[in-house]
This record gives C-alpha cells, sequence and structure tokens, in this order.
C-alpha cells in the first residue's frame, strides 16, 4: 500500500475537531428524527449546522452530489439523497454527515447511525441491531500490526451468524485531508489479508448489513443505492485511528443519539457507542 499521512500535533487536533463536529451533528439530527418530517428537512439542518460552524459538508458538490448528507431510507443501502418524501411511523432511516474543517482545505470527519422512526418491525429492528453490532465489532480489531482485512473478516462472519448479509461494493475507506483515500476497508473478506495496521492510520469502518442478499443496484440518478433485493439495510459509521496500543474512535459521541441509542432493546458497544463521562478535550494519544 502507499503511504497514507499520518497527522500529529496541530493537524492532528484539527482532525479531532472535524470528526467531534461531524458526531455533535448527527446528535443534533437525533433530535428531530420522527414521522412527518422529511429528509430534506435533515439537509437543511445539516447544512446549515454544518455552515454556523465553519465547516463545510463535504457531501455538497461532492463528484457531482447535490446536497450536504446522505439519507438512506429502508431498503436504500447508501448514498440516499435528500428529498421530499416524508417519514412514516416504521422507517429506518441511516444519516450519514461527513463535515470538512475548516471549511476549505479542511479535515474530514465521517461518521453514520440508523435511526428508528417510530415503531420498528421485529425484522427492522434485526437488522439495525446486527448493524450496530458489527460496526463495534470491526472497530475491536483495530491495533497496530493487525491487517485491514482481520476487520472484514470479523465483520462478516458475525453478520452472517445472524442471518444477514454484508455489502461488497461499498467500502470503509482512509480519511484526512481528503474524503476518500486508501486503504479500502471491506466489511467481508480473509483474515490476516490487507495492509497492516500502523500507528497513526485514520479510517472509517461503515458495515452496510441486508437483511437479504448482499447485491446492489444503482438507481437512474447514479447516487441512490438500492438492496437488489429490496430487503431492508442498515448501516453504522465511525472515523478511526490507529494508537500505540489500539483505537482511538474520532467520531464517538458524548451523548445517546435520540431514536438510535435510547431504546430499551439496544445493548450500547463500549467502542461504537457514546462515552458518556468523556470531556470533550481528553482524548488519548
Ligand atoms: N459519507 C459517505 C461515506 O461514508 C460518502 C458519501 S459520498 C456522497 O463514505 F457524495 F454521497 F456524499
Ligand atoms: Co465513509
Ligand atoms: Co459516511
Amino acid at each position: 500500500m502507499s503511504k497514507t499521512d499520518l497527522l500529529a500535533g496541530a493537524e492532528l487536533q484539527q482532525m479531532r475537531a472535524a470528526c467531534r463536529l461531524a458526531a455533535e451533528t448527527l446528535e443534533m439530527i437525533a433530535d428531530h428524527i420522527r414521522p412527518g418530517i422529511t429528509t430534506d428537512d435533515i439537509n437543511t439542518l445539516v447544512h446549515d449546522y454544518t455552515i454556523a460552524h465553519s465547516a463545510y459538508p463535504s457531501p455538497l458538490n461532492y463528484r457531482g452530489f447535490p446536497k450536504s448528507v446522505c439519507t438512506s431510507l429502508n431498503e436504500v443501502v447508501c448514498h440516499g439523497i435528500p428529498e421530499a418524501r416524508v417519514l412514516k411511523d416504521g422507517d429506518i432511516l441511516n444519516v450519514d454527515v461527513t463535515s470538512m474543517l475548516p471549511n476549505v482545505n479542511g479535515f474530514h470527519g465521517d461518521t453514520s447511525a440508523t435511526f428508528y422512526v417510530g415503531e420498528p418491525s421485529p425484522m427492522a429492528r434485526h437488522v439495525v441491531e446486527v448493524a450496530r453490532q458489527a460496526l463495534e465489532i470491526g472497530i475491536a480489531q483495530v491495533k497496530p500490526d493487525k491487517r485491514i482485512g482481520d476487520i472484514g473478516h470479523a465483520i462478516q462472519v458475525f453478520v452472517e451468524s445472524k442471518g444477514c448479509s454484508v455489502v461488497r461494493e461499498y467500502t470503509g475507506h482512509g480519511i484526512g485531508r481528503t474524503f476518500h483515500t486508501e486503504p479500502t476497508v471491506a466489511h467481508y473478506g480473509r483474515a490476516g489479508t490487507g495492509p497492516r495496521m500502523r500507528p497513526g492510520m485514520i479510517f472509517t469502518i461503515e458495515p452496510m448489513v441486508n437483511l437479504g442478499g448482499w447485491q446492489t443496484e444503482l438507481m437512474a440518478d447514479e447516487w441512490t443505492v438500492l438492496t437488489k433485493d429490496r430487503s431492508l439495510s442498515a448501516q453504522f459509521e465511525h472515523t478511526v485511528r490507529v494508537t500505540r496500543t489500539g483505537v482511538e474512535v474520532m467520531t464517538r459521541r458524548t451523548k445517546v443519539l435520540t431514536r438510535c441509542e435510547d431504546l430499551s432493546w439496544v445493548k450500547l458497544g463500549p467502542l461504537s457507542g457514546p462515552q458518556l463521562d468523556r470531556g470533550a478535550d481528553e482524548v488519548e494519544s
């Protein structure tokens, strides 16, 4: 693999600030998720909040993407475009926020969560909770000298053991001053393969989990990705950094996400869930 920039000092602090803003944007959005709002409303909230924090919403105009956030509803796997559609009881919605801070030539922080709009069906609950745990299991693999393939392997074994499937065509990615860079972080594959994790590497883990098959289909808008069999799909994403001893979850939240993490059936992961006792500034190196 080619060299990934290893951030230190002031640059690392800026990257942390971008990731913190993305996490806070998701916390803000959580309080607005309910039947009756549109995904366009979510887009406006994300856009205005980002600009108000001197940041830029990375999706906007990225390779022609027309909006400031991705909103992926039910059988949409990823890259859903906000629109006038009204959310209804029983929907599941992934909101994927990427913030660039500062707003020009800055660092990108990338994070997403799947929310329950009203009361979910048992099947909706299953796919969302498997996706939540899949991210937790992936993050647990991050440690110096382990391989990138160890992440995908652990996720795939877990997800398939729960009767779900892992999307193949879309992956996690290196991130920093560039939104999408090396390494490619597949959410399936073989242990012991791929680049070795080194302290300072920063990448995303973002498993997309389908209730049915793993195959996808691209809509005519050339962005929206659907499950081929139209089964439900759910996703969670964090930006992580390899430390000397393990992992720093850079987009970790400090609050419980409403309509996502505050429900009786949710088990919060020690790595991917909120760290409620953390002051925003004390992060280990
Ligand atoms: N945030 C997505 C990711 O996790 C990428 C979205 S690209 C966009 O990598 F153009 F659709 F916004
Ligand atoms: Co990403
Ligand atoms: Co993302």
